[in-house]
């Protein structure tokens, strides 16, 4: 069982997007997956078409009044689960604050499902808190999207600095597996400078950053406008729209995600670095390496200039 968390602290960059449509996509690759709705607005939720009747348990619950896991499941389909959140939700960290063992409740209450899944996939709310630390404890892997604008690196630090925190209290096997980006505008300079940035970072690091071993997908989802209609019809864009570049890219990251090698264990880890690999992970995709190298275009063109608008949405959004 592969639990993987959806984190970013930045709002809007696409993890609701992502979690929904990669945990649809998995389950359409014939995997057993449960996705757990950790943000109060419930927008994964809702991009289910799941509405939470009165009396029913959500995730608030099982964080708050030890529900089971069980009892706040609901199916979607054959192979996808869904654990609902509610608006409750925003009180439970404050609700939550004097109580024992508080950052892994949710560890616990999932871990008599993992022997029955294949995925767990956790959509975390836009901030670092202890639903964020929550969803951490009880994952093994961090999967971050990015939006590539001029500010996507900016809080980056905080948020990889919470990921090795949890590491080191609470889950020794956690670590980022992965850096998706998302709302893609292909053949912009700025989107090559990114990449390249975000490449180089990894490079950077060490065998005991919990980043070191991420892969930077070579699957990109493109902006698509189908991407954002789809979850007002509570559909997946393989039920809105399964011709559209947005179900191209994601069944595509499923893909990836599927054929992803482990790490080695850290020891190991470190051994490999000493043995002179210490320029790059070895997971790290070929295509993905020659972006972060590529230059100009063959025939000595400069790259496209850069087309975001300063006023552009993403611009804005962040
Ligand atoms: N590839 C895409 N192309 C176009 N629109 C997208 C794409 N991905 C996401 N969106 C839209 O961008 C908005 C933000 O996406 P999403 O809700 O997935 O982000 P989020 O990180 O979960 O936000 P929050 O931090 O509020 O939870 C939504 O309206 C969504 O429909
Ligand atoms: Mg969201």
């Amino acid at each position: 069982m592969r639990s993987i968390a959806i984190l970013n602290q930045k709002g809007g960059v696409g993890k609701t997007t992502s979690a929904v449509n990669i945990a649809a996509a998995l389950a359409r690759a014939d995997r057993r997956v449960l996705l757990i709705d950790l943000d109060p607005q419930a927008h994964a939720s809702m991009h289910l078409g799941y509405e939470l009747n009165d009396g029913e348990a959500s995730v608030y619950d099982v964080l708050v009044s030890g529900a089971s896991a069980l009892e706040a499941l609901r199916q979607i389909d054959d192979r996808l689960m869904l654990m609902p959140s509610h608006l409750d939700l925003v009180a439970a960290e404050l609700e939550l604050s004097g109580k024992d063992e508080r950052e892994t409740i949710l560890a616990r209450a999932v871990q008599p499902l993992y022997d029955e899944l294949d995925f767990c996939i956790l959509d975390c709310p836009p901030s670092l808190g202890l639903l964020a630390i929550n969803a951490l404890a009880a994952s093994r892997e961090v999967l971050i999207p990015l939006q590539p604008h001029f500010l996507a690196l900016q809080g980056l630090g905080k948020l990889l600095q919470t990921v090795s925190l949890v590491r080191g209290a609470l889950s020794e096997h956690l670590r980022v597996s992965g850096i998706l980006f998302t709302m893609f505008e292909t053949g912009t300079r700025l989107a090559q400078e990114v990449t390249r940035d975000v490449q180089q970072f990894i490079r950077d690091s060490s065998p005991e950053d919990a980043w070191h071993w991420a892969r930077v997908f070579e699957t990109h989802i493109r902006r698509n406008i189908k991407l954002a209609e789809c979850p007002s019809f509570g559909q997946t864009i393989f039920d809105y729209a399964p011709g559209s570049n947005g179900a191209e890219d994601y069944m595509a990251l499923a893909g990836e995600i599927l054929a992803m090698i482990e790490p080695p264990p850290l020891p190991l880890a470190m051994a490999i670095a000493q043995l002179g690999m210490p320029d790059g992970p070895p997971p790290l995709p070929p295509v993905a390496e020659a972006l972060a190298t590529s230059e100009p275009e063959a025939d000595g063109t400069p790259p496209e200039p850069e087309s975001t608008p300063p006023d552009s949405p993403e611009v804005m959004a962040s």
